[in-house]
């Protein structure tokens, strides 16, 4: 890919990838990031999702514990995703818009400026993921990049079962009947969403964006991807 090609994107960053299994802000992590995004000469709109990972969490369940609603504990999710973006700007320094957007019209002049956005949640009932997807949409971007702790999308859960399938691919209607049948009750409760949810699902089905599901547990194949080699060894949803 020509290095100065103008292309838009979205990267959604797992908070699974933000902090440590001690609940220590992965600041290591952070920087690697930051050098990887640096290293490309680019031009577009690049925006970054952050989610809230265990801390988000931990606020949930101590707000559910005082029978907080689930309005409320989304509020709080959505409060540490912007924390942990303010986190990036810190670390991009100049070379990220200095605000988190809060809503998409303050996205639309945050892209005004021509630099790196790092934005958290927007509104209760869905993840990170789902915002991710609106941007993505809102900005007409090329691809959708999601970063998590495990490989891709399984059959099941990759950290319980030795045997999980990873899907190298999965269309529309193959990703919707794998959410139906792990949709449990607690699905869309606050803190719960999957890597991929009923409410992102509905937005991708509109909106025709290309998803990459890679780890970033190891950023060697992110840094790959994000100089232009597309053969991910995670999961790719298209449409067909
Ligand atoms: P996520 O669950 O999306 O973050 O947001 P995460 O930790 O990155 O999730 P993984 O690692 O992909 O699984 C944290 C919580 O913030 C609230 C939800 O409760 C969500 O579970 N949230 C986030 C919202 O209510 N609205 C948003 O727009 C975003």
């Amino acid at each position: 890919m020509n290095e100065n090609m103008k292309e838009n994107n979205v990267i959604k960053i797992g908070g699974s990838l933000i902090f440590t299994e001690e609940y220590k802000i992965n600041v290591k992590k952070i920087a690697e990031f930051c050098k990887i995004f640096k290293s490309r000469k680019y031009s577009g709109t690049h925006v970054i999702v952050c989610g809230g990972g265990l801390v988000a969490r931990e606020y949930i369940n101590a707000v559910r514990s005082f029978n907080g609603s689930e309005a409320l504990c989304d509020a709080f999710g959505i409060e540490i995703s912007r924390i942990n973006s303010k986190l990036f700007i810190a670390s991009f320094q100049d070379f990220a818009y200095p605000l988190v957007p809060k809503s998409i019209e303050e996205l639309s002049i945050a892209i005004l400026f021509n630099k790196f956005i790092i934005m958290g949640g927007l509104q209760p009932g869905q993840s990170t993921t789902s915002v991710a997807l609106e941007v993505a949409e809102f900005i007409g971007a090329q691809d959708l990049v999601i970063l998590t702790d495990v490989n891709g999308i399984y059959d099941k859960d990759p950290k319980k079962f030795n045997d999980a399938k990873l899907f190298k691919h999965l269309n529309y209607d193959e990703l919707q009947e794998l959410i139906v049948k792990k949709t449990y009750s607690k699905q869309a409760a606050a803190g719960e969403y999957r890597i991929f949810d009923m409410v992102s699902l509905q937005i991708l089905k509109r909106s025709n964006i290309k998803v990459f599901i890679m780890s970033g547990k190891e950023l060697s194949e992110f840094k790959k991807f994000w100089k232009g080699d597309k053969a991910i060894s995670g999961t790719i949803i298209s449409k067909d």
